[in-house]
């Protein structure tokens, strides 16, 4: 039992909407996102795959309407990976769009390998990571590894995926390894998050995290589970919105298309049924 849990009152920020609101898997986190700023106030922030932006607006929100004076950087080539696909030609430009007005004064977009990007960034200076790129074994290892020596002593490593088992994805497996090295928590919801003390120096507010047993670590699950599930029903409501959208301008182009126009004509004209039987003889011989 954990000696101070954890109290939401003291901690509203939960309750903030996200400004930014794409397609994602990482919906169902924000509130988690935005209490670890509040509890941990991180001088650094650095997220290592950023793509439409939604969890990395949701850190710089926090930042911002909680005045923590942290510096972000998001981290991302902008090109996808084989799990997240080849990215959307605008989705930078879509990014920046939203992103600087509000947050260029202490957040950076870095378009890099997050390789090429460590040289950046300075030994022990990073408080929380948020490790969200290519998700098989060997590219998670090879992430927490190259990053760990910027990590500060107060150093939380954020990584996403740990609940996904399929295809190649290996967060989990290596999520098992890290478990028995540092104090953690996970999360089950929205494909698993996996919470890692790296520094040695957790402030108090955040201790609570490490110390809980079964009964509090199934509270706070469903707690985070609760705040978020609202944050991403209505993140599937705009998607299937935008799908919807999508289908109306596809049968916009199927009626528009010079095919259907000539057919129309042949209709009015007195050739509907004689078209008919063409397309049906057409298909069948296909
Ligand atoms: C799962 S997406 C990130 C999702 C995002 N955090 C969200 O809120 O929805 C993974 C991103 O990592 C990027 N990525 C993967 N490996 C990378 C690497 N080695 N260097 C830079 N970017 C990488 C991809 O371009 C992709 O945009």
């Amino acid at each position: 039992m954990s000696e101070k849990l954890f109290n939401p009152l003291e901690y509203p920020i939960c309750l903030e909407f996200p400004l930014w609101l794409e397609e994602t898997a990482w919906a169902e986190h924000i509130p988690f996102a935005m209490f670890l700023v509040a509890a941990l106030r991180p001088r650094v922030l650095v997220e290592l795959g950023a793509y439409r932006g939604v969890s990395y607006c949701a850190f710089c929100q926090a930042v911002k309407s909680l005045k923590t004076e942290t510096k972000c950087y998001a981290v991302d080539t902008w090109q996808g990976d084989a799990h997240a696909g080849l990215l959307e030609e605008n989705v930078l430009t879509k990014l920046q769009a939203h992103h600087n007005p509000l947050y260029a004064d202490f957040s950076r977009l870095v378009q890099s390998t997050f390789d090429e990007a460590l040289k950046h960034f300075a030994e022990n200076s990073i408080d929380l990571l948020h490790i969200d790129g290519f998700h098989t074994y060997e590219a998670v290892k090879h992430d927490f590894q190259t990053w760990l020596p910027k990590m500060s002593e107060r150093g939380i490593v954020l990584f996403h995926d740990t609940n996904v088992r399929e295809r190649d994805f290996g967060v989990w497996r290596f999520w098992a390894e890290l478990k028995e090295k540092y104090p953690h928590f996970e999360f089950l919801h929205g494909h698993g998050l996996g919470v890692l003390a790296v520094g040695t120096k957790i402030p108090n507010e955040l201790r609570f995290l490490f110390e809980t047993d079964e009964t509090e670590t199934k509270l706070l699950r469903a707690f985070f589970y609760q705040f978020g599930s609202r944050i991403d029903a209505v993140q599937t409501f705009h998607a299937q919105q935008n799908y919807i959208k999508s289908l109306q301008t596809y049968e916009q182009i199927v009626q528009n298309s010079r095919t259907m126009r000539i057919y129309r004509i042949l209709k009015d004209e007195g050739f509907g049924s004689w078209v008919k039987k063409g397309t049906n003889e057409f298909s069948r011989n296909k």
